[in-house]
């Protein structure tokens, strides 16, 4: 059905290893130890263009580690540690949107790349982020500020450009998604020249990152509202912040690649989801009384009205650290999570 085409679009957009990373059937996963319930010196996370030149060199050096160091996520093709957290997502992909755990599930992966980049890779900050708000040109729905330097520059300091225009076959669009300027392999910046995909589409992020649709988001009065909110439906037809960052630059062709051959291709959906988080975080400053007990949606994908998560709804990143409740995600200084904004 219509949906459920979308979605497939979507998860082949966010997840290129859904296809080439199978579970292998049987595998036993390890778990790891339960996380420390403390938090203490919590790293303040920061936007992109607010960390000095040494702070963003660190951060790219940690994640360049993390592709160098060897995988523990027990899941086929999955080679390194930054693959891992990708491949976890991945497979679990058809389960953590459009759910009532879909903010909290990603703001515990973007927590575990982050604590990975620390505790594996000797990195010292927070996770940054990109806020995409401050680069939206709602009104001019082809301003290529959008993409500003600082992010999408070909230097050592940023996630380089677009690639190169590529018309794609209907096939490869069946939602037909209009006004993509590339598709091709991105060929600068600080992440693996030619070894994955951008395919910017400026009208997207311009209206899906519009001022205006996070100040919806943040006045919603409930949880449930709020996710439902942040993600809206799968089409192209109700600009929602979350797609903002996947289809605005990811387009149809966008972040292509596989396990083997694009280790560090993508560090740009940390800093994406790293935005959405702290969105949420935002929204939850407002009562954080009440909003830092508090979830709703859906269990089962779209099931709106159907069976609801509550606080003891228990989520997990298989083998990448140990299941969390949604209670303990709520904080994120709850010792399970540790950091700020
Ligand atoms: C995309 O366009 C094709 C050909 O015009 C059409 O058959 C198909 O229904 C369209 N898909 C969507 C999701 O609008
Ligand atoms: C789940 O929550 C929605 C509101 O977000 C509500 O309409 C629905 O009735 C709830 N489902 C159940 C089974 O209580």
């Amino acid at each position: 059905m219509h949906h459920l085409s979308l979605f497939t679009l979507a998860a082949s957009c966010l997840s290129v290893l859904a296809a080439a990373v199978p579970v292998m059937p049987g595998e036993p996963i390890p778990s790891e130890p339960a996380a420390p319930k403390v938090c203490r010196n919590p790293p303040k996370r920061l936007e992109w263009r607010q960390m000095s030149k040494s702070q963003q060199m660190s951060y790219i050096d940690a994640v360049m580690c993390l592709t160098m160091t060897e995988s523990k996520s027990g899941i086929a093709r999955a080679i390194n540690r930054f693959d891992d957290h990708q491949a976890v997502h991945s497979v679990q992909t058809p389960n953590i949107h459009w759910v009532g755990h879909f903010m909290l599930w990603h703001r515990y992966l973007v927590a575990t790349y982050e604590k990975a980049l620390r505790e594996e890779c000797g990195y010292e900050g927070g996770q940054p982020y990109w806020d995409w708000s401050l680069d939206a040109r709602p009104h001019d729905p082809d301003s290529l500020a959008a993409f500003p330097e600082a992010i999408f520059g070909p230097g050592a300091y940023s996630f380089g450009g677009n690639g190169d225009l590529v018309t794609p076959t209907p096939e490869q669009n069946p939602l037909n998604l209009t006004g993509g300027t590339g598709g091709g392999c991105v060929r600068d910046g600080a992440f693996t020249p030619d070894r994955f995909r951008r395919d910017f589409v400026p009208w997207i992020l311009n209206s899906f990152a519009d001022p205006a649709r996070v100040e919806e988001v943040l006045e919603q009065p409930d949880y449930a509202s709020f996710a439902r909110s942040v993600e809206k439906v799968p089409t192209f037809d109700q600009p929602n912040i979350h797609g903002s960052g996947h289809f605005g630059v990811g387009g149809v062709l966008g972040t292509i690649g596989n396990a083997e051959n694009s280790p560090g291709g993508r560090p740009l959906f940390y800093l994406h989801h790293g935005n959405l988080d702290r969105v949420l975080w935002m929204w939850q400053q407002k009562d954080p009384e009440t909003r830092l007990n508090q979830v709703g949606g859906p269990v089962v994908p779209f099931d709106y009205g159907g069976q609801n998560v509550t606080l003891d709804f228990t989520v997990n990143l298989g083998a990448l650290a140990g299941d969390a409740t949604l209670k303990q995600l709520l904080d994120t200084q709850s010792g399970v999570l540790c950091y700020t904004y």
